[in-house]
């Protein structure tokens, strides 16, 4: 009898890149509560299950966002990488990113050049933009490596643990991306 190869249903879309589904929402969740995320991004307040499937349900049909699942070696969704405030006047875009797993071996570097080369290639905007909290380390090495250089520094711009830091903003630009 021949053997039957069931498709892959969550196929990676642009390199590591997928779409996100409904039932990837509570690790979503749980990642996006935990003290590893939450320090890094803007909002800082824990979510409940209840927003969580309410901005899920929101962003269909949005034409302001795009969100991504990213998906590790071993085929299993590791984090989510966005483009918002889409601006399809002047063409550009906000850029982020998480990973709930698989740090530190490459992925966030991957799925950002895939979602660097879907805004350019796919969706034609001219410029993305990032905001990083001085303390971010490893996203500034990340963003540093794909090419987006430092806008300026907006100063004392966040408050986390107690006192203020200063917060970097990148950009790139379309004719400065490798393609
Ligand atoms: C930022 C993040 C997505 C990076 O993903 P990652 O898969 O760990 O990073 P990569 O392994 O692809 O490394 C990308 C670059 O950053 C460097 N890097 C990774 N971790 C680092 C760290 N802790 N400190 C300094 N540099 C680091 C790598 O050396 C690499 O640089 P290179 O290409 O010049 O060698 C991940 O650390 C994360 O999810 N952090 C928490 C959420 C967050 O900070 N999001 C961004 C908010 S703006």
């Amino acid at each position: 009898m021949p053997q039957v190869t069931k498709e892959p249903s969550l196929e990676p879309l642009w390199g590591c890149l997928r779409a996100l589904e409904e039932d990837d929402l509570p690790l979503l969740l749980k990642w996006r509560n935990s003290p590893s995320v939450i320090r890094f991004l803007d909002s800082y307040e824990p979510l409940s299950m209840y927003t969580h499937r309410r901005w899920f349900q929101q962003l269909h049909g949005d034409p302001t966002r795009a969100y991504f699942g990213i998906v590790a070696k071993d085929g299993g969704l590791a984090g989510v990488t966005w483009l918002k405030q889409i601006d399809w006047r002047v063409r550009k875009a906000e850029v982020g990113i998480y990973l709930g797993r698989c740090r530190g071996q490459g992925l966030g570097k991957e799925a950002l050049k895939s979602l660097v080369s879907y805004a350019f290639q796919t969706l034609n905007l001219n410029k993305l933009w990032a905001t990083v909290f001085s303390y971010n380390l490893a996203s500034q090495r990340l963003f540093e490596s794909l090419g987006f250089l430092k806008e300026g520094v907006l100063r004392q711009e966040t408050y986390r643990d107690g006192r203020y830091h200063d917060v970097v903003r990148y950009g790139l630009l379309m004719e400065e991306a490798s393609s």
